[in-house]
């Protein structure tokens, strides 16, 4: 028999793009590849890019230079990819700037990887950034037991892709193409595999994932806490997230839900951007911080112990001092658990990149310290607060030290415990004891009830 191809998949950006990762690798199992960690010795790599900001996309270049020189050094005929966000951005680019790739495929188009391989393994190089009419999803397989447990009790669910709301800093509506629901038997189906397989907890992601609309088993049009209220009733199902939400998509039946749904964990992360009305307006962001304060203030009364997150802009075009101190003030007024914050990046194709009023480099570097500064002291307030907390923590992964096992908090902090009675992919209480820069440390109250069950499938270290 052949020994295995081997396939080294590597991830930049959002979740969406470790969920796409995910289910390339699950299609080439099929085709006989195997998952390696080494480039070096791999027969396929694909690179799943990010194009959200410069830096991001300059990644690709850097990891496409240093492939062709290990290809050059060891002789190895691997076969490079290009897959995701700057593939679909600039596709042909690539292959003229990068020789030494063999293929390029959009975000809505790696269903065809197994057709376009064959074609390269004939010589061709080959391209495909249609944004087909046939779902990618209705063709990838099913990860297998072995998969889903390398991954983990914690996994993600694709329910929304795309997205029509055309903010004027961003990429992803032409990356990613426009707003589509997947309907609701289908994300059933894939979530009810995966706690057969020993998940615990769902994370459905989208670039919008609030705007969920998706067709229902009853041909109604389900919302995303419709959808919510039916994944609670899947059997070893403990926890529901949901990211990336919009402020405008934050519907009163998704606020009731975070009351009325232990499942749903106290935790939302809603991208505010900026604290300005006027440049929130820039941005097209369609809403003002009025509406923001106001979402809080109602999350807040659904479920008093919900933390908040969000992303932030610094620097966008004609953003004045006063216009960022609007956004410190909002930080200061909500008091968030956690944070992203970017500096403005110019966009190729984007409306705010042709501004005639950017901000000079060394004012958003400036403002994004100071920024930083903030949200990072009110990080620690929030860690601070947790101690002398109980908390259910899943426990996820192996810690540095023997017998030790890394879990998360409802708050997606990470909880390190010392010989917890119970294994990965399991509940254990825990009572905070410290809070550290990067994690959280406590001690075992209880196996809770809910996790004293066998898993479904044990998920074994
Ligand atoms: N759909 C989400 C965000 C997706 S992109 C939303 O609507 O909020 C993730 C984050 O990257 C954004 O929230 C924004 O803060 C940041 N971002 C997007 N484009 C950017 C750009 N051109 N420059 C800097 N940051 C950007
Ligand atoms: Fe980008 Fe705005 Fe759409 Fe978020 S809502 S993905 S920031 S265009
Ligand atoms: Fe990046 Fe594309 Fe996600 S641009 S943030 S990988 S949708």
């Amino acid at each position: 028999m052949d020994a295995p191809r081997k396939l080294y998949v590597k991830s930049f950006g959002c979740q969406m793009n470790v969920y796409d990762s995910h289910r390339m690798a699950d299609m080439l199992a099929r085709e006989g590849y195997v998952e390696t960690n080494e480039p070096a010795e791999a027969d396929l790599v694909i690179l799943n890019t990010c194009h959200i900001r410069e830096k991001a996309a300059e990644k690709v270049y850097s990891e496409l230079g240093r492939l062709r020189k290990s290809k050059e050094e060891t002789g190895q005929q691997t076969l490079v990819a290009v897959a995701g966000c700057v593939a679909q951005a600039e596709g042909a680019e690539i292959m003229k700037r990068a020789p030494v790739v063999d293929l390029v495929v959009g975000p809505q188009s790696y269903h065809r990887l197994p057709e376009m391989l064959a074609k390269v393994r004939g010589g061709a190089r080959a391209v495909d950034t249609d944004f087909p009419i046939e779902d990618k999803f209705d063709h990838l397989p099913a990860p297998s037991l072995a998969a889903t447990r390398k991954r983990g009790p914690a996994a993600f669910v694709t329910v929304q892709e795309g997205c029509d709301k055309f903010c004027t800093f961003c990429v992803v509506p032409y990356t990613r193409g426009a707003e589509v629901s997947r309907p609701v038997a289908k994300i059933m189906a894939e979530a009810q595999r995966l706690a057969e397989q020993g998940v615990r907890e769902l994370t459905l992601i989208g670039q919008n994932v609030n705007a969920f609309h998706g067709t229902g088993p009853d041909g109604r049009t389900w919302s995303l806490a419709d959808l919510l209220h039916r994944l609670a009733e899947i059997p070893g199902i403990g926890r529901l997230r949901y990211t990336t939400s919009h402020p405008r998509d934050m519907g009163e039946d998704l606020i009731a839900a975070h009351r009325d749904l232990p499942a749903l964990m106290p935790y939302l992360h809603l991208p505010v951007q900026s604290g300005s009305d006027r440049v929130l307006h820039a941005m097209n962001r369609k809403h003002g911080r009025d509406l923001f304060f106001d979402i809080i203030a109602r999350m807040r009364a659904a479920r008093p112990d919900i933390a908040l997150s969000s992303d932030f802009i610094v620097g966008f075009p004609g953003e004045t001092e006063a216009e960022f101190e609007e956004t410190m003030d909002l930080i200061a007024k909500v008091g968030f658990a956690s944070a992203y914050s970017f500096k403005y990046s110019p966009r190729p194709g984007t409306p705010a990149a042709d501004h005639g009023a950017q901000v000079e480099e060394s004012v958003k570097t400036e403002r994004l310290h100071r920024l930083q500064a903030s949200l990072e002291a009110s990080k620690r307030a929030f860690d601070a607060s947790c101690v002398g907390r109980t908390f259910d923590v899943l426990l996820e992964k192996p810690g540095r030290l023997p017998g030790q096992l890394i879990g998360r908090s409802p708050y997606l902090q990470s909880v390190v415990v010392n010989a917890p009675p119970a294994g990965i992919g399991e509940f254990i209480s825990v009572t905070i004891t410290e809070a550290g820069p990067n994690s959280l440390a406590g001690k075992v109250v209880s196996v809770p009830a809910s996790a004293s069950e066998r898993p479904l499938a044990a998920m074994e270290a």
